[in-house]
């Protein structure tokens, strides 16, 4: 991928590379990504985990999610927001909850607002991503949900704050992405071999 590439063009060799994994190559780096998960200290004692339902060829988060279920953590994951167009609201996700395909085709919790959690309520936010580079800038699927509904926390920033973690295959990293202002950088990725910490 030459320097110049746009972001538009990223996106798309990404996502393809993404989609080249087999299911077998899917199911394995779940696994791997859950014991990842459960060998770094950043994440210890952590009890609100918001994370996203895996869609278009993203690591796949069900086995991480089941080990933080039976944890005893409460898990979270994006619904679009019913009024604030391009924001994101985090509720919870648990076995029973019932749900609904977004205008994205991605599952979702029917909106419930007893059971939404605010973001600065959350110890760790993984986000989903379609490319990284080793700053940590962080290239979505090109909504700019993540860094819309995340921005309140930059102004914010304090120990208290959610943990930002990226989820990644190792395969989405790039040598270098091409960023803009809103864009908000990630200080950690886990992807199924390691944790790359960018604080
Ligand atoms: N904090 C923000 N406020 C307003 N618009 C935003 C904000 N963050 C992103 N956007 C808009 O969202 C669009 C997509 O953002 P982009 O960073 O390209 O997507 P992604 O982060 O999903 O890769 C951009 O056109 C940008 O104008
Ligand atoms: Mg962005």
């Amino acid at each position: 991928m030459s320097g110049s590439a746009t972001r538009h063009e990223l996106r798309k060799a990404f996502r393809d590379k993404r989609l080249s994994l087999s299911p077998e190559q899917q199911n394995q780096a779940g696994l791997q990504l859950v014991e990842q998960y459960q060998q770094h200290a950043i994440f210890k004692g952590t009890r609100n985990i918001a994370i996203y339902l895996s869609f278009n060829g993203e690591l796949n988060t069900r086995a991480l999610i089941d080990y933080l279920w039976s944890a005893g953590c409460k898990v979270f994951v994006p619904i679009l927001h019913p009024f604030c167009a391009g924001h994101l609201l985090f509720q919870e996700f648990t076995a029973h909850s019932q749900m609904r395909l977004n205008s994205f085709g991605i599952a979702e919790p029917k909106l419930d607002v007893r059971y939404l959690c605010p973001i600065q309520d959350l110890d760790v936010i993984f986000t989903p991503l379609v490319a990284f580079d080793i700053k940590g800038n962080r290239l979505g699927m090109g909504g700019g949900f993540y860094d819309r509904t995340l921005a309140s926390l930059q102004s914010s920033s304090n120990e208290t704050s959610p943990i930002l973690t990226g989820l990644a295959h190792d395969i989405q990293l790039s040598p270098h992405l091409p960023t803009e202002a809103w864009d908000i950088p990630l200080p950690y990725i886990l992807t199924p071999n390691k944790l790359y910490s960018f604080t």
